[in-house]
């Protein structure tokens, strides 16, 4: 069967979104109908973490449903002074309409007031496009990432893909320490 054009519209919608913790609720859902479905296991020993105060986990919702995320690990680098931003995403179709930026803004904004002097990312390093966004907010490439979490992956960590580690200095003048990275930068 086929419908006329004339029969479609173009709408627009008002979408309000909602940035705060993660819930038990969110959890299945954000494996997002299937799409994370393998990483299932990682998210829920994340909330784990997260309701022991080791891993803050921020979900973005909208009309019920998490669309955006961001986790802050606060004892992976910790020894370094430095808040560990981690499984940043926004749901395809709702991106680059600056939702990535404010989580960032908002993790940055809790790792400060845990006292840590900088905030650090791990990029795969494939992955321009974030790692452009990433520069944009003021993070700097400072070295390899040579020691992946086992937990972010099923994957053996010789399977995982090569990662850049990228920081940002949130409180002026404090000290960022650099002995828990790899291939660090000398320039
Ligand atoms: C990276 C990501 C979280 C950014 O979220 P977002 O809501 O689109 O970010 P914003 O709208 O605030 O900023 C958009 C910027 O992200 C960057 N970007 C990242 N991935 C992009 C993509 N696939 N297409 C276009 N821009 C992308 C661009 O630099 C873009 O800047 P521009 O708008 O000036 O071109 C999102 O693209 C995503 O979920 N990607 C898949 C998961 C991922 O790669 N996470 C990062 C792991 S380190």
């Amino acid at each position: 069967m086929t419908v006329s054009a004339e029969h479609f519209e173009t709408f627009d919608l008002n979408l309000q979104l909602h940035l705060r913790y993660c819930r038990a609720e969110d959890v299945p859902k954000l494996e997002w109908g299937g799409m994370f479905s393998m990483d299932a296991y990682i998210i829920e020993k994340s909330f784990l973490r997260h309701l022991a105060g080791k891993n803050i986990m921020l979900v973005c919702e909208a009309n019920n449903f998490p669309i955006a995320q961001v986790w802050i690990d606060l004892e992976r680098h910790a020894a370094d002074g430095a808040g560990f931003i981690w499984a940043l995403r926004v749901l395809p179709g709702l991106r680059r309409l600056g939702i990535g930026t404010r989580l960032v803004a908002a993790a940055e904004a809790l790792i400060a007031e845990h006292g840590f002097a900088c905030a650090e990312i791990s990029v795969e390093t494939h992955n321009v496009r974030a790692r452009q966004l990433y520069e944009r907010l003021g993070y700097q490439q400072i070295g390899d990432d040579g020691d992946p979490p086992v937990e972010w992956s099923p994957e053996p960590e010789h399977l995982q893909p090569p990662h850049i580690i990228m920081r940002k200095q949130l409180t002026p003048g404090a000290e960022c320490r650099i002995e828990n990275v790899t291939g660090v930068q000398t320039h």
